[in-house]
């Protein structure tokens, strides 16, 4: 089957939100003992640009999640694949999330965080579906809302595919083509 990537948010358009994110959590944040929660494996890309956009002293650790659904959708039920390796207590946490969809995700990861006595605990997520909400979950730095569409690109998969593309793209069934600003892919 062949799959082309329409683009959504292209390179340039990327890169000026991520960095008006930075230039947010920089005046927000001064003075204060930062520590980015990079949720793996869809942040990667997003997390790598935003902290190189945020110009104050802060560490970087990782936390790699499974959650269960049918492909597409979550269930909700949610498995910490692979922890942080520091404590985060009476650290001030940044959650650095790809995309919140039902939210379910992120209520289970910020629930999970409390309890290990962070000093604060916020979110940093670039994409935010709300025609999908389940659970409303606190998002204080948001790049951009989407339709109810699967995106993919920009770190985000469809299974484990696109993560390298370095645009945001709706995956829609149709003939491939390899180059082009449509920025179709597939094999
Ligand atoms: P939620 O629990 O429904 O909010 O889903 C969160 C997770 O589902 C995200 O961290 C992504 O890994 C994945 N996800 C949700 N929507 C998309 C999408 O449109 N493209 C790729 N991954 C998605």
């Amino acid at each position: 089957m062949t799959e082309r990537v329409k683009v959504l948010f292209d390179e340039t358009r990327l890169q000026e939100r991520v960095a008006q994110m930075g230039a947010q959590i920089t005046s927000a944040c001064r003075g204060q003992d930062l520590v980015l929660v990079v949720v793996l494996k869809g942040s990667f890309v997003f997390a790598a640009d935003l902290a190189r956009r945020i110009d104050l002293p802060l560490t970087v650790d990782f936390l790699g999640l499974r959650s269960y659904g049918d492909g597409t959708e979550t269930s909700g039920v949610v498995q910490i694949t692979s922890d942080l390796s520091r404590s985060i207590e009476g650290r001030d946490v940044i959650v650095v999330e790809d995309i919140v969809d039902t939210g379910l995700t992120m209520a289970y990861l910020l629930d999970n965080l409390r309890t290990r006595r962070p000093r604060s605990l916020r979110v940093a997520a670039l994409l935010h579906k709300p025609a999908r909400t389940r659970i409303v979950v606190p998002i204080d730095w948001l790049g951009f809302t989407v339709d109810d569409v699967f995106v993919v690109g920009y770190g985000l998969d469809h299974a484990e595919r696109y993560r390298n593309l370095p645009y945001i793209g709706v995956l829609e069934p149709g003939p491939s083509a390899t180059t082009g600003t449509s920025g179709a892919v597939g094999s």
